[in-house]
Formats: structure tokens, C-alpha cells, sequence
């Protein structure tokens, strides 16, 4: 068990998306004894990694990939010799939600990590350490014990949980400065001491107090458990966003009124057109159908809702656009503001942007969108319709002789813009939808716009 000891020195992470290359990158900035791999199996992210036109647009992260690129740190497609190599392997693959077969929008698809774990096995030639760093659902690890045990090499195989809790956008501040590090391992005296090998590279950085340990399964259930209660705060701000509309309450001073209690708390209390991302949906979904595969309806219905509401916020913003519009926004020109599932990311996956687009393109709108960093994957997303949607940098191009304008994204720059610019350009009567609530909804009315936000009362001129 020599290379499962304490002085593992080679690291290799097999992904390198949005969790694999930052998380992998701040590693081997912090501990320049290790020599951390990084590999893919799409050649173009790999060479975009050796670049100094990152893969992802996450603020700071070129400077730490940067600090340890060429020293310890590599990005490689050369998966084999990568596996042979390392003591460590992260496995960092994606696990998007099934689209085919039993559990098909609802279970993970576990094909990309399951075709890992046997490439591992088959090229392996010593014991290693096989970290789970994709949310995974509970008991995944077991299964890939047994796939990676099953060899007649000689090797075994650990199979630990370190599950990923940074959000893009703030990547390398969350990295940098975590809440906690979550390993979970099997409580074996050879679990043990892979955990103690992944406890001692976080502990390069992170305080020792923050490097919590549980067991495996645990470990793998709190990543969707952190993921479904996160997204459930968000889902119950914007339940009450719409009781807020029909009783002329503000949903921005009930969060800060409830928020301001100390057991709530004031994060993710922001009430919006609609949580996205690659994590909230899918992980949630997962945990639904784990729930109902061990027959426990009621506990799958209740986080099922999160997603329902989610859905249902949507849904509501287009169609209060519509009604507000006089129920009509058939060939009326829209300015999107923002495509990116939040702000300082170029990330798009599960945008409610998709959706609100996706229905006014439905109802015949003519979309123009625009997005400071997203408008390469919004090109991707809308594929099937990109004939009936325009995409400008420039926001004051975008919004130039529009009817309205829906703010999906709260980037900061748009903010800032010279709103009475825009709305001397507008068709009137001029509406802002502001699906973010981050403007100055007052400051917008004065100038002569009509105002709706989300959980709050409309400032209309008619
Ligand atoms: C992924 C998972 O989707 C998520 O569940 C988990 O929490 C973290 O890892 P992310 O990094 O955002 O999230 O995914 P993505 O950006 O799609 O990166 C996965 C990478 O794995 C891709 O670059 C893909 O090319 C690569 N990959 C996939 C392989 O190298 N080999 C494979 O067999 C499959
Ligand atoms: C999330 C988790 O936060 C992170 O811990 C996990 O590792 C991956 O999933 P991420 O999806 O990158 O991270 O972004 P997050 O900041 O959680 O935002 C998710 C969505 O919720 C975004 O669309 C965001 O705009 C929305 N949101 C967030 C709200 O609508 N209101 C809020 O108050 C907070």
C-alpha cells in the first residue's frame, strides 16, 4: 500500500471542466510538492487550460492557474499515462441528469464515471486513491469498490468522497477560503489512511478545523443535501415573491426582515426569475429519485417541489411580460439582459434565460440578447432557433428601439448603464422587467419607464 501512504505525490484529476481545472489549479498553487494532471478527453478544453484564454471565464483564475502551470501543474489529454502515473486520481466527470431509459429525467447518468472507474482498473499497475469530486448519488461509492476491487492485478483501490462546494462566478475566493472541506472515507484502516493522504493536501491552506471528515456515504449525501437545501431557500423566497405581488408586501424587505434572525440567515434569500446552473436541477432530481427508489414517496414529492416552483417562477415572469404588454409581444422587439446563469460567469447550463427566451420566441417576440461573457454558449443553447434571435455585446444596441427590457442576469455593468440613454431609444410605452430586482426601480420610473420586479409592487404611468 506503499503509494496510498502519506507521501503520495502525484495527483491526477480526470475532467477538466468547471470544478476539475479551478479546483485542481488551486491545489497545485498551494502545494507546490505535488505534481497535480490534469486531463480531458476534449482535446480543444485541454488546449484552452494551456492557454492563456481559459476554458471558463472565472474572475482571478487565470492567475492561479498561472502560478503553477509548466511548475506542477499539467493539462494533458494523454488520459493513460496520466492513470499510471498517479497516486491520486479526482475523478471529475460530469453526471448530467438521464435522458434515456429507466429514471431518464430524473436519476444520474453515471455512464462517464463508470467508464473512468474501468479505464483506471485496466491500465492501473499499483494501489491508488480514487477520489469522488463529482456529485454523485449515495452509495455510488460502493459500486465503484466494486469495479475497481474486481481486478486479478493485485490493486486495490480506495474509494473516498471530497465533494465540491464552490459556486462559479467566486471559484477561487470559495477555493481559496472554503466554510468547510468535506472527506468522506471508509472507516477501514486503509479508508483511514487515504483520508489522512487527502486531509494533508487541503491542510497546505485550509485550517485543520475546517477539514471535516465523515464516512463515505455521508459525504456523498451532503453534496445533494447542500445543493437541494440551498435551492429549496430560493424556491421559498420565490413562493412568497408571488404572494408578496398580490399583497402589495416587498419580498426584498421580508427577506431582509427574516434574514436578519440569526437561525435563517440572510444568503440566498434573493428572490429571482429562477435559480439555474449545472448543480441545483440535477442534483435535486437525483435525490428525488433516490427517495423513490427506496419507496419513500412523500420525502421525493417535498424536494420535487423545489424544482416545480422553480419551473413555475419561470414560467410567470414571460407571462406577466405578456399580459403586461397588453397579452401581446408577437413581433415587438425584447432586449434580454444577460444570458449567463448568474453573474461572472459565461456559464449558461440550466439559465432561466433559456426558458424565458425559448417562450418569447414562442409567442413570436423578436429576442435580441446580450451578455457581457455567455453569448458563445447562448449560441449553443438556442441551436434550433438561432434564426429568430439576434446577439449584441452592446446592451445599448440590444435595448435600441426595444419594447422592453427583461434583466435575467444581475451583472453588475448593467447597473451602471445610462438608463435615460436607453429609454430615448425605446418604443414607448418603455417597460423594464427586472427578473433580478437589481436596479433602481424608483430612479427607472422617474425617467419615464414602467417598472415590474419580482415580489414587488409594479410602478406603472398608466
Ligand atoms: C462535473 C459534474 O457535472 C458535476 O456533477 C460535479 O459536481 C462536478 O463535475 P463540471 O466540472 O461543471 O461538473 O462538468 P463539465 O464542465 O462538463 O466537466 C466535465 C469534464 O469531464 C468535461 O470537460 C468532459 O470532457 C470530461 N470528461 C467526461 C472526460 O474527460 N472523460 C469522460 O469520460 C467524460
Ligand atoms: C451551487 C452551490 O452554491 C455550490 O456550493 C455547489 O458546489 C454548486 O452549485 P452555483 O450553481 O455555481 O453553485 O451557483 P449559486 O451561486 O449557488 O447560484 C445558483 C443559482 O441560484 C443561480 O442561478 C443564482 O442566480 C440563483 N440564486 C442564488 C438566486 O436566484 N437567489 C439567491 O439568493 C441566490
Amino acid at each position: 500500500m506503499e503509494s496510498n501512504a502519506k507521501n503520495a505525490r502525484n495527483i491526477l484529476c480526470i475532467g477538466a471542466g468547471y470544478v476539475g481545472g479551478p479546483t485542481m489549479a488551486m491545489i497545485a498553487a498551494r502545494c507546490p510538492q505535488y505534481k497535480v494532471t490534469v486531463v480531458d478527453i476534449n482535446a480543444s478544453r485541454i488546449s484552452a487550460w494551456n492557454s492563456d484564454n481559459l476554458p471558463i471565464y472565472e474572475p482571478g483564475l487565470l492567475g492561479v492557474v498561472k502560478e503553477a502551470r509548466g511548475r506542477n501543474l499539467f493539462f494533458s489529454t494523454d488520459v493513460e499515462a496520466a492513470i499510471k502515473e498517479a497516486d491520486i486520481i479526482f475523478v471529475s466527470v460530469n453526471t448530467p441528469t438521464k435522458t434515456f431509459g429507466g429514471g431518464a429525467g430524473k436519476a444520474a447518468d453515471l455512464q462517464y464515471w463508470e467508464k473512468t472507474a474501468r479505464m483506471i482498473v485496466r491500465v492501473s499497475t499499483a494501489d491508488k486513491i480514487i477520489v469522488e469530486k463529482s456529485t454523485l448519488p449515495v452509495r455510488t461509492a460502493a459500486a465503484m469498490s466494486r469495479i475497481l476491487n474486481a481486478n486479478d492485478k493485485g490493486i486495490r483501490f480506495e474509494v473516498l468522497s471530497n465533494p465540491e462546494f464552490l459556486a462559479e462566478g467566486t471559484a477561487v475566493a470559495d477555493m481559496q477560503n472554503p466554510d468547510r472541506v468535506l472527506i468522506g472515507a471508509q472507516g477501514t484502516p486503509a479508508g483511514i489512511k487515504a483520508l489522512d493522504a487527502i486531509v494533508e493536501i487541503y491542510a497546505n491552506w485550509v485550517e485543520r478545523d475546517k477539514i471535516i471528515t465523515s464516512n463515505v456515504w455521508s459525504a456523498e449525501l451532503s453534496k445533494l443535501v447542500a445543493n437541494a437545501f440551498l435551492a429549496q431557500r430560493i424556491s421559498s423566497i420565490n413562493s412568497i415573491s408571488v404572494l408578496c405581488e398580490k399583497t402589495e408586501a416587498d419580498v426584498a424587505e421580508v427577506s431582509r426582515a427574516i434574514g436578519m434572525d440569526s437561525r435563517i440567515g440572510s444568503r440566498f434569500l434573493s428572490s429571482s426569475v429562477g435559480f439555474g446552473g449545472s448543480c441545483f436541477q440535477k442534483d435535486i432530481l437525483n435525490l428525488v429519485y433516490i427517495a423513490e427508489s427506496y419507496g419513500l414517496d412523500e420525502v421525493a414529492r417535498y424536494w420535487e417541489s423545489v424544482v416545480l416552483m422553480n419551473n413555475y417562477q419561470k414560467r410567470r415572469f414571460v407571462s406577466n411580460m405578456i399580459s403586461t404588454m397588453f397579452n401581446t409581444v408577437a413581433d415587438k422587439r425584447i432586449a434580454v439582459f444577460g444570458f449567463a446563469f448568474k453573474a461572472d460567469t459565461g456559464d449558461t447550463r440550466e439559465s432561466p434565460a433559456i426558458d424565458v427566451v425559448k417562450q418569447l420566441i414562442e409567442e413570436r417576440a423578436r429576442v435580441v440578447i446580450t451578455d457581457p461573457e455567455a453569448l458563445d454558449n447562448a449560441k449553443i443553447d438556442l441551436a434550433g432557433c438561432l434564426d429568430k434571435v439576434e446577439m449584441l455585446s452592446d446592451p445599448y444596441a440590444a435595448a435600441q428601439g426595444a419594447h422592453a427590457i427583461a434583466i435575467c442576469t444581475e451583472w453588475q455593468q448593467y447597473r451602471e448603464l445610462d438608463y435615460k440613454k436607453i429609454f430615448d431609444s425605446m418604443e414607448k410605452p418603455a417597460f423594464i422587467f427586472d427578473g433580478r430586482n437589481v436596479l433602481d426601480h424608483k430612479k427607472l420610473f422617474d425617467m419615464g419607464f414602467n417598472v415590474f420586479s419580482i415580489g414587488k409592487p409594479a410602478l406603472k404611468h398608466f
